[in-house]
């Protein structure tokens, strides 16, 4: 049984980078539905249980389609809301000088880039392997959360529902306002530690989060 977490922070707390309507279409009724057709799916496949992880690697490995793409979303989801804060504070430490060896300080203008370059409906990523960071895109659902040795630091949706009602076409105000205004870079520093091993990494909650700032 998948959860759907609560959101770590209230539907208007990103605003203006994110309106309460996308946050409470795009959490309750978007996430909520991947989450629905994910159990839907795994009442019906006795045996076929544990963490949601697990589920998407699975069903990715044995082109259990439906199941991944649904079961991949929700876990993108789950790990999109963490990227993002109310409390704004930039790169610091060895994630900030990971950032300058990799981009040269163009990190920002990388990810927008890649965001915008994106054909359809998916996801931009910044991901450390062996302590490089990279910044790479996928589609539809699919997810690096698959990638052994990948450890995502943060992920912005390009789906049309996460910025369309706020952003219409202009994908690029969206990903420009979303990386000045909505990324957690606490979060994506102790991701970053994580990919070194020196502390645990994200995952999907395996109970309903309460959350610290209810709507
Ligand atoms: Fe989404």
């Amino acid at each position: 049984m998948i959860v759907l977490p609560a959101l770590p922070y209230a539907y208007d707390a990103l605003q203006p980078v994110v309106s309460e309507t996308t946050m409470r279409t795009h959490h309750d009724k978007h996430h909520a539905r991947y989450v629905e057709v994910t159990n839907q799916m795994l009442a019906d496949t006795p045996g076929e249980q544990g963490p949601l992880e697990q589920v998407v690697t699975r069903a990715w490995h044995r082109g259990a389609r439906k199941l991944f793409n649904n079961a991949a979303q929700a876990l993108n989801h789950g790990f999109f809301w963490d990227c993002m804060s109310p409390h704004l504070a930039p790169p610091s430490g060895d994630l900030a000088q990971a950032l300058g060896r990799a981009f040269g300080g163009d990190a920002r203008a990388e990810f927008i880039a890649q965001g915008l370059g994106h054909f359809g409906s998916g996801w931009v990523w910044l991901t450390a392997e062996r302590g490089v960071l990279s910044i790479v895109t996928t589609h539809d659902g699919d997810t690096v959360l698959r990638h052994e040795g990948v450890t995502p630091l943060l992920v912005c949706d390009l789906w049309e529902h996460a910025y369309y009602l706020d952003y219409r076409n202009d994908r690029g105000a969206y990903l420009s306002g979303w990386w000045d205004g909505a990324a957690n870079w606490a979060f994506a520093q102790r991701q970053y530690e994580a990919s070194l091993g020196r502390a645990e990494g994200w995952a999907y909650p395996a109970v309903p989060v309460a959350a610290t700032a209810s709507a």
